[in-house]
């Protein structure tokens, strides 16, 4: 057993011990939503519980692509809300920073379009965006790309883009329900097969096939689930351990246990 309890004192221990190289992350809109930003599904706070304002047949349309298509206005409205920028990263996302710098972080794959991993300097090379970013967006049509500048001054405004060449609709390279997942998430999930503990932070695990990742980890490696729920398959293997609570308060605990508490700080406080 390379774990010797279920608790953080033991996590950051084994992260200690010779045995702990490849740490990957799998994480959700859990972990920014400390920062403002709604996560998907929960209830009350949730940005699936709060569609009704946009008339949508069902809430996941405002990210199905059939839809966009023939009414892009609810996916912009969203956009407008939840423009990157105006949030600042969490104190998670510090944390994912502070894996990296001490040589620990493999991989970090995302399902969050914030690009708040990015804006805490977490390295780009370390971290997989699996649902796309706002970072780039092109025409649906002819795949024009688009300037980013001037998406950004359409989003504020309320206007929706159209394509310099063709006029077809310009969308964000996010990865709507529809449309297969980027190059770079099936050429780097199969790494996890070298992981030597995976965090899942932030997420209900609905999502495929992102959420199938879990799986991809071999059998004695552990699998830490920071969340405010149970979910996905966490729990189903011996060397599983379900931390229920706040990711910020949960990362702050673990940087203590392992002597990181300042530099953490240090990284979030830059
Ligand atoms: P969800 O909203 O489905 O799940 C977020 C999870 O984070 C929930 O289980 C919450 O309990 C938990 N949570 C919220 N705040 C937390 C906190 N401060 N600390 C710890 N846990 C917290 O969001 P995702 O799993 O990210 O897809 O959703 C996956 C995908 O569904 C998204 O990428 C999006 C959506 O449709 C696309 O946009 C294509
Ligand atoms: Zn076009």
């Amino acid at each position: 057993e390379l774990l010797k309890g279920k608790d953080i004192a033991s996590i950051a221990k084994y992260m200690k011990s010779k045995h702990c190289k490849n740490v990957f992350i799998m994480a959700g809109a859990g972990i920014s939503t400390s920062a403002g930003i709604p996560d998907f599904r929960s209830p009350k706070t949730g940005l699936y519980s709060n569609l009704a304002k946009l008339n949508l047949p069902f809430p996941e349309a405002v990210f199905e692509i059939n839809f966009f298509r023939k009414n892009p206005v609810p996916f912009y409205t969203l956009a407008h809300e939840l423009a990157p920028g105006k949030f600042r990263p969490t104190l998670t996302h510090s944390f994912i920073r502070l894996l990296s710098e001490k040589g620990l972080l493999h991989t970090h794959f995302t399902q969050n379009i914030d690009t708040l991993e990015r804006r805490a300097g977490v390295p780009d090379e370390d971290i997989i965006e699996a649902h796309g970013s706002f970072a780039t967006q092109r025409c649906i049509d002819c795949g024009e790309p688009y300037d980013g500048d001037e998406i950004k001054r359409k989003i504020k405004g309320k206007e929706i883009p159209y394509c310099n060449v063709c006029q077809g609709l310009v969308k964000p390279d996010i990865v709507f329900y529809g449309e297969g997942l980027p190059d770079e998430f099936h050429l780097a999930a199969p790494s996890l097969k070298n992981a030597d503990l995976l965090f899942v932070m932030g997420t209900s695990l609905t999502v495929h096939p992102f959420a199938g990742l879990t799986r991809l980890v071999p059998r004695r490696c552990p699998r830490v689930l920071v969340n405010l729920e149970l979910a996905g398959d966490i729990g189903s293997r011996t060397n599983d351990v379900t931390i229920l609570r706040e990711c910020d308060i949960a990362v702050r605990e673990l940087a203590r246990e392992l002597g990181w508490e300042e530099d953490l700080d240090k990284l979030w406080e830059e």
